[in-house]
């Protein structure tokens, strides 16, 4: 099932619609070794092929979402071992295979490969005391899961390339000032009622909706403008071909609540 065990994340269905997994490698703060990213992936993968799971929220502890790629694991490796392994290739699973929303829930440490895989989310949320940075200049490298991409295109070059360069961490208050972040909450648990009620809310509604919703705006990170209104306009005329448009303009006309059919 959706919910069976794992050795460094957890898994549940918190809310009706809602699939959650924890980051739990506490010992390390979340560092995301090769063994948590398969773990997530499979996880991630059970929760797209789930008829009863709509939207997913990832989260790690208080102290720590992900401090990062695993140094230890890192140290040792050659070139070639990188190149032919493609090493964190496989992290970016989570934005190809997953086709329905992912919220990430950011509290403590997003650092490196944390706030690179943070930074995959559809939505990002996180306390005001949220620890981001990519400081992998200090151990003599670059971002590798994507983060002088998603980092630049989030805060615009001026800010990506002193954060890169630096190595200087931000906190979820700027996060959420600079566009980062969706929203910003006082403490975890503030944190975690925001990012599930988030989550429960897109789970009320129709799941071929959902699903282009997020298609279209991810389309807007690739494509030109012209290219991606275009791409919206076919998606749009599209979704007149699927059950729940009919269903929620007609529920809306007849003023009762939509009940999705989920085609
Ligand atoms: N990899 C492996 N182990 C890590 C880790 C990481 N990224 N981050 C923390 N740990 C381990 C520590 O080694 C320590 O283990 P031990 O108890 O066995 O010594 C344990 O987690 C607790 O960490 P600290 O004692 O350091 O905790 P702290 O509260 O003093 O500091 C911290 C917290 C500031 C986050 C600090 O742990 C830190 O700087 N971590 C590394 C952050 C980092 O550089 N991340 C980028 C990694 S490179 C990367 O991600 C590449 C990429 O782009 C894909």
């Amino acid at each position: 099932t959706a919910t069976r065990s794992y050795e460094y994340i957890q898994v549940s269905e918190p809310r009706p619609g809602v699939g959650q997994v924890t980051l739990n490698r506490p010992k390390a703060l979340n560092a995301l070794s090769t063994p948590l990213i398969t773990e997530l992936n499979t996880a991630l993968r059970t929760f797209q092929s789930s008829p009863s799971i709509s939207a997913i929220v990832l989260t790690g502890s208080e102290r720590a979402f992900a401090a990062g790629a695993d140094i230890k694991e890192m140290a040792p490796l050659t070139f070639s071992q990188a190149y032919t392994t493609s090493f964190i290739e496989s992290w970016s699973d989570l934005t190809t295979a997953l086709k329905k929303p992912l919220i990430a829930a950011v509290s403590g440490h997003a650092l490196g490969g944390g706030c690179e895989l943070a930074l995959m989310a559809d939505i990002l949320y996180c306390t005001r005391t949220a620890n981001f940075g990519q400081p992998e200049i200090k151990l003599g490298t670059i971002p590798g899961a994507g983060g002088s991409q998603r980092l630049t295109r989030a805060v615009g070059k001026a800010k990506a390339m002193e954060l890169v360069l630096t190595g200087k961490s931000f906190s979820g208050e700027e996060a959420e000032k600079w566009g980062v972040a969706a929203r910003v909450f006082e403490g975890y648990g503030e944190l975690m009622e925001g990012a599930l009620g988030t989550a429960e809310t897109i789970a009320g509604y129709s799941r071929v909706a959902v699903q282009a919703a997020k298609e279209v705006v991810n389309r807007s990170q690739e494509l030109g403008l012209r290219d991606g209104v275009e791409y919206e306009r076919r998606v749009f005329h599209g979704l007149f071909g699927s059950r729940d448009q009919k269903i929620g303009m007609e529920a809306f006309a007849g003023k009762k609540k939509a009940e999705w059919s989920h085609e």
